[in-house]
Formats: C-alpha cells, structure tokens, sequence
C-alpha cells in the first residue's frame, strides 16, 4: 500500500471476485498461453496484418510489469501462471479486507460485488464505494450480471455508497442506459483493450470521443442536460425499458450489446 500511495494513486481498488482462474474454454481452444505460442494458423493471421504483427514484435514479448519487482530474477514467463495462483489469489473476505480500510486513509472500493448482501458488508465496512461487476463474465461463467441486482443495490444503499457498474458496457447508450438503472457511473473493459489492440494509445482515446459523441447524442434524445440527469431517470424507469436494458447488456459474452432506442420511453424533466 505505501508502494501505491508513494506512486500517487488516490483510490485504492480492490478487486475480490477472482478467488483462482476461471474455466476458459476458448482460451484452451485457441491456443492462449504466456509466453504466446506460434502456430502456422495465428502465424497466417499475423501476415493478414503486417503493421501490428511489426510493432507487436517491436515491443518484445509482453510482461507483467507491475508484478515484476515482487517476482524471483529471471523467473521464466512459462512460470508466471503458477506464480500468480501462488501470490496474488485466494478468497478475499470481510476480515481481511478490515485490515485494508484500516490501512488506507483514501477511498477504498471493492470491485466485484454483484449480490445485496455483499454491498450491505462493503457499507459496515466503510467503504466508499462497489464495482457491481462480474468480471465482464470472464471468471465464473455462470455469475450473475450486475443488472439483476443494480436496482435492489440502488434502493438499499444508493444514498450510502457509490455505485459503479461494469461488464458488457459497450457503448455511449449502454452507460446511459446503467445510469439510468442505478449506476453512479460505469467502467469499461474490452472496448478499451480491443481499441488499443487495434491501434494504439490512439484507439483509447478514440474510443473515449466514440464514447462521449454516443452519449451525449443519448443524452441530447432523452433532453438530458447532464449524465445527473441521465441517472434520475432511473426514478421513473419503466419495466418495458428495463427488460430492453438487461437484453442488451447482460448476454455481452463477445457480443457487442444491440441498442434497441428504449431509451426515449421516458424523458427527463
Ligand atoms: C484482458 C483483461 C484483463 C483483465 N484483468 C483484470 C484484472 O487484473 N483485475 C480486475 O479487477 N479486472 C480485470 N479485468 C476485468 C475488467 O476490469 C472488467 O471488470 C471487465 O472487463 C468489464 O467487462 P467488459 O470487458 O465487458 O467491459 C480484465 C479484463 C480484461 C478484458
């Protein structure tokens, strides 16, 4: 934690819903493992996409910098696996999470949350605030989404804990629409790995302007001033928008979430 504070990071997130690596079928299927392997079928891919294949292999095999000055010297990338089951996984729980807030004077939030119960203990906790989050469901396959329980979450503890939210948010629609339904405001994953991975640190920002110009266009069709009053729809939501909403984000596995323009079913005052 000094390690953090002495680098400037104001809030600490704590990320608790990946007790060990999850099932991945199609991790196995296509081959994924560190250090990567070649196989003539992603060597074929890499020659359909010359300029990334050059500055991909420009930067040299990836590395976990950040775990790096904990890990033993010259520990061989084939190892790394074993290494973080062995260090950095294990279930968290209330008790040990008690010595973290009692630790760290900034904001703590706990990513991972998904049932009421849980946000209840986050709150007795002190805790600032939840990512209601299944990991984009890219752990426990058959984890809850963040949706089912957003609103419950919201009722209950709305006033006593910020609420964000992730997992399958891909568009400028889909934060308007996790507003609208309780999330203070939302994280996203894939959207930024996929752009970088397209095309640099460009891609982040360009996702960001995609991001801001999709919003802002909801926000313009809903006549929403701000993102606040985006999230006060969330007060006269009907069910007919809601269903729209679950059905677009919740099955998110590697599916761009559809809109469905449910979102003009209710406007702001
Ligand atoms: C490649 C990749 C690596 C991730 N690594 C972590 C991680 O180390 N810690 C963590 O809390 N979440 C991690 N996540 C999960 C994201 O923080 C986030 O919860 C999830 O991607 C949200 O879903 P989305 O991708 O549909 O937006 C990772 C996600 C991806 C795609």
């Amino acid at each position: 934690m000094g390690r953090i504070k002495r680098a400037g990071y104001k809030v600490l997130v704590v990320t608790v819903d990946v007790p060990t690596f999850g099932y991945r079928p199609r991790d196995i299927k296509n081959g994924l493992a560190m250090p990567p392997k070649m196989n003539l079928r992603n060597i074929a891919q890499m020659m359909q996409c010359p300029s990334w294949s050059w500055h991909t292999l420009l930067a040299g095999v990836p590395e976990m910098q950040t775990l790096k000055p904990y890990m033993p010297k010259n520990m061989p990338t084939s190892e790394l696996a074993n290494f973080m089951n062995n260090t950095v996984m294990g279930a968290v729980d209330f008790e040990s999470l008690k010595v973290i807030r009692d630790n760290w004077d900034g904001p703590l939030v706990l990513k991972g949350l998904v049932n009421p119960e849980d946000v209840a203990q986050a709150v007795a906790l002190g805790a600032d605030g939840v990512v209601l989050s299944n990991h984009g469901g890219r752990q426990l396959d058959v984890g809850e989404s963040p949706l089912d329980t957003i609103q419950t979450i919201k009722h209950q503890y709305g006033d006593k804990i910020k609420l964000l939210m992730d997992s399958g948010v891909q568009s400028g629609g889909n934060v308007a629409q996790a507003m609208a339904m309780g999330a203070d405001f939302t994280l996203l994953g894939r959207t930024f790995v996929y752009a970088c991975g397209a095309v640099g640190q460009h891609g982040g920002e360009h996702a960001i302007e995609m991001l801001t110009q999709q919003m802002t266009q909801v926000m313009g069709q809903l006549k929403c001033p701000t993102p606040t009053h985006t999230a006060s729809l969330f007060k006269s939501w009907t069910w007919r928008c809601l269903i729209s909403c679950r059905e677009s984000i919740r099955h998110h596995k590697n599916k761009a979430p559809q809109s469905r323009g449910a979102l003009s079913i209710k406007l702001c005052r």
